[in-house]
């Protein structure tokens, strides 16, 4: 079933996927998910896939050869050195837009689908993380790149709320989605803006709900009890896949988004 015009998609977007727990909840929902939304195309976060840091060439290729078409990053981008010839070499993976110009990868790319391009740009903020340049002026620069795409996704990964909000609100009625990545929390604010840009301030993330934003919860607590460094290692305790879908009908507008949370199936 292919879509009728070319501004007819489905995007589901999901968001950071923890270590391997996570790896393996989002092959093993994926399938589900397409069964359910039948997405045109799907985005994942993957800044957190090796260990909860980073991300390795293996890991990302197993999400494309799982059919994800894009992936995303966020402040652990560059976690994992084996990854930085793969961010210049394999161009549907990108790193925040307002990065400097010199670190490894690009912030932009455009998929297609069925004859659909999607236009995927990442953004870190700058409240709270290290971004060399401001979010707000290089989402423009992206921005003007993006001529052909018939929609665009913004993964806003930012630890602010405020920041996000905002960036939503500065792209209203020029891309398809902004959607926010970093906390691993899900927000209650999903909504199509007035302008026809969906939003949402955190999707969440994908990875275990028994951990403390994906580390075990004994050593999350340990750590803040004793304010000691400790070891943290990833949960594996009640993994979760948490995203969004978002479809649309006219060229860079959505139509709706809801939140998507699915419990691993056993
Ligand atoms: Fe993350
Ligand atoms: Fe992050």
């Amino acid at each position: 079933m292919g879509p009728a015009t070319p501004a007819a998609a489905r995007i589901l977007f999901v968001g950071d996927v923890v270590g391997g727990i996570g790896r393996d909840t989002l092959l093993d929902c994926l399938p589900l998910l397409r069964e359910r939304y039948a997405p045109t195309f799907v985005v994942v976060n993957g800044e957190n896939a090796a260990g909860g840091l980073g991300i390795t060439p293996k890991n990302a290729d197993q999400m494309f050869a799982a059919g994800v078409d894009a992936i995303t990053l966020g402040n652990h981008t560059y976690h994992r050195r084996e990854i930085y010839p793969y961010l210049d070499s394999e161009p549907r993976i990108v790193r925040p837009a307002n990065f400097l110009r010199s670190q490894p990868g690009r912030g932009a790319c455009v998929v297609e689908h069925d004859g659909t391009r999607l236009g995927v740009i990442n953004l870190s903020g700058n409240l709270y993380l290290r971004a060399g340049r401001s979010a707000f002026a290089e989402v423009e620069v992206a921005l003007s790149d993006m001529n052909g795409a018939d929609h665009v996704i913004v993964d806003m990964h930012a630890e602010a709320t405020s920041e996000k909000v905002a960036m939503g609100w500065h792209l209203d009625g020029r891309v398809t989605c902004v959607v926010g990545t970093h906390t691993h929390v899900p927000t209650a604010d999903a909504r199509v803006l007035p302008g026809g840009t969906a939003y949402i301030t955190d999707v969440g993330m994908t990875g275990p709900r028994g951990g403390v934003i994906g580390v075990k919860r004994e050593q999350a607590i340990e750590s803040l009890v004793t304010q000691m460094p400790t070891r943290f290692e990833t949960s594996h305790d009640d993994p979760w896949l948490m995203g969004v879908l978002i479809t649309c009908s006219q060229r860079r507008r959505a139509d709706s988004i809801e939140q998507v949370m699915m419990p691993r199936p056993s």
